[in-house]
């Protein structure tokens, strides 16, 4: 479409411009000319610069034949008259004002147009502070549980590109189930804050592909469109690191109180303990062992010498503070426990096996102390397995991490959740005549030695207790494989 201007104004050279820069998607226009009495009209010298046919006659529009618009931007309605008058029927024509109307209203979209640049900007902002500066997992699901967008650090931890996530339930791509969380343990929170139209925090616990615990600390805010809740922002953390952080500092705890105490008490419970023994046993001298106090004397010398037990025990938990740490070859440390255990395995028909990994270099650590971590979890073995059962022991390095691991697995009655959460604590035993304290001191000289014990178990299946200790810096040559096998 060519387009003629008269008057060579303001308007005139921002016509010239739009209608250069712009790509019109339907009609494509072009001015091909502008008139104005005044050369130096800022249109007109922009129409004379771009080599357009410029004119101080608007008649010399009339000579041409290549016009099919001729746009009045004077304001004078004469000239508008003249031209609707002199131009040939198929040619059109704009009056001022109507012109002033398209542009206002062109003015209008530019402003939309604004307003859209701003919401891409903010959109590439919102972008670049959900994938690139937040580390937490960032998902936002509509009501209807469908995920709306994921952020990047989620989409690798969950292995799904964008698409792949985006319009499946957020159920099915966290969690693999066919329905919204629920229970509890495992509440759903978008389904508190639809219905409460609230934030909403909550702890999700998950095992992760070794049958460990991840915790999850799972927030979601509403999105509200007027007052309605459309759906919500989910930032879930992994707060599995802090969680063991603090239980290992609760374990510290109570472990440092524990120890203080058995210091103080242990000592001055032994020597009453003696002086009962003793006096217990001079009477027995003067009964024949089937008088009826003698029996009872018997008992009190049972309860005593169990008395006597808790009280070593507890001495031993409260000097655990100085270990004299040397080089040692964990897979000998491991062997010589084996042969101080054998006996009571053997007592009880069960057989200890030992896998010995090669070339794991010496660790420093206090070999009587460790021993005595091993003797306790291998007589938890024992006592948790079932005649004719097994137990094995296994040796691991893994030179990444330069940790050195030890495995102690039963085949036995294994635990219930609760229980493991109670094990390592001073006093709890579920046996008769148990002090509860092996698991406790067996935790505290790990620790000691910048260690960590973990343990795995299934109820009537069995358990795994895993040790880990850090190789000595500079102790990377290998020691020599083990010398013995206890199969
Ligand atoms: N291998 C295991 N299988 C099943 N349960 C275990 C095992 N090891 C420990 N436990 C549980 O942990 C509890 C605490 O163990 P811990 O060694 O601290 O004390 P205890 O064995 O009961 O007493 P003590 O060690 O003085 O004989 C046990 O009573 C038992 O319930
Ligand atoms: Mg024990």
């Amino acid at each position: 479409m060519n387009i003629a201007v008269v008057g060579g104004g303001v308007r005139c050279r921002e016509l010239i411009k739009i209608i250069k820069n712009h790509t019109f998607r339907e009609i494509s226009p072009q001015i091909i000319g502008v008139a104005d009495i005044n050369e130096n009209a800022p249109g007109f010298i922009l129409a004379r610069e771009n080599g357009l046919f410029v004119t101080r006659d608007y008649n010399d529009f009339f000579n041409r034949n290549d016009i099919d618009l001729i746009i009045e931007l004077t304001g004078n309605m004469k000239i508008y008259n003249d031209i609707l008058k002199k131009k040939e029927r198929n040619v059109r024509a704009i009056a001022s004002k109507t012109a002033r109307l398209f542009w206002e209203i062109s003015r209008i979209s530019d402003k939309q147009k604004q307003t859209t640049e701003r919401l891409q900007e903010t959109k590439k902002l919102y972008k670049t502070a959900v994938n690139e500066l937040i580390q937490e997992d960032v998902l936002v699901i509509s009501s209807d549980y469908r995920v709306v967008d994921a952020n990047d650090t989620l989409l690798k931890k969950l292995g799904l590109r964008r698409d792949e996530a985006i319009g499946h339930f957020c159920y099915e791509i966290t969690h693999h189930k066919d329905r919204p969380c629920s229970g509890e343990d495992h509440p759903c929170p978008l389904f508190q804050t639809l219905s409460n139209k609230e934030s909403f925090q909550t702890t999700h616990t998950h095992l992760d592909k070794n049958g460990n615990k991840i915790y999850y600390s799972i927030s979601t805010y509403p999105i509200f469109d007027n007052d309605t809740v459309t759906g919500a922002i989910e930032i879930s953390r992994d707060i599995t690191k802090d969680i063991n952080l603090q239980k290992a500092m609760m374990q510290q705890e109570k472990l440092a109180s524990v120890g203080r105490l058995s210091a103080g008490v242990a000592h001055e419970i032994n020597n009453p303990l003696t002086t009962i023994l003793t006096t217990a046993m001079l009477i027995q001298e003067d009964l024949t062992p089937d008088d009826p106090i003698y029996q009872e004397l018997n008992t009190v010398t049972d309860e005593t010498l169990r008395c006597r037990k808790i009280v070593t025990s507890l001495l031993n938990f409260a000097r655990q503070s100085n270990p004299t740490k040397k080089e040692n070859s964990i897979n000998a440390i491991v062997a010589e426990t084996i042969l101080l255990t054998q006996k009571q395995a053997a007592f009880k028909d069960l057989v200890i096996e030992a896998h010995y990994a090669e070339g794991i270099p010496p660790v420093n650590v206090d070999k009587g102390q460790i021993q005595q971590a091993f003797i306790n979890l291998i007589i938890n073995a024992i006592e948790a397995a079932e005649p004719g059962g097994k137990i094995s022991l296994t040796t691991h390095f893994s030179p990444l991490n330069c940790m050195v691991e030890i495995m102690v697995t039963d085949n036995g009655k294994g635990m219930t959740e609760e229980i493991i959460d109670k094990i390592f604590d001073p006093f709890f035993t579920d046996k008769k005549s148990g002090t509860g304290l092996g698991l406790a001191i067996t935790h505290g000289i790990i620790e000691q030695h910048g260690g960590a014990i973990d343990v795995k178990s299934t109820p009537h299946e069995g358990s795994t207790f895993i040790i880990r200790f850090p190789v000595t810096k500079g102790d990377t040559h290998a020691a020599e494989p083990p010398h013995s096998d206890h199969r």
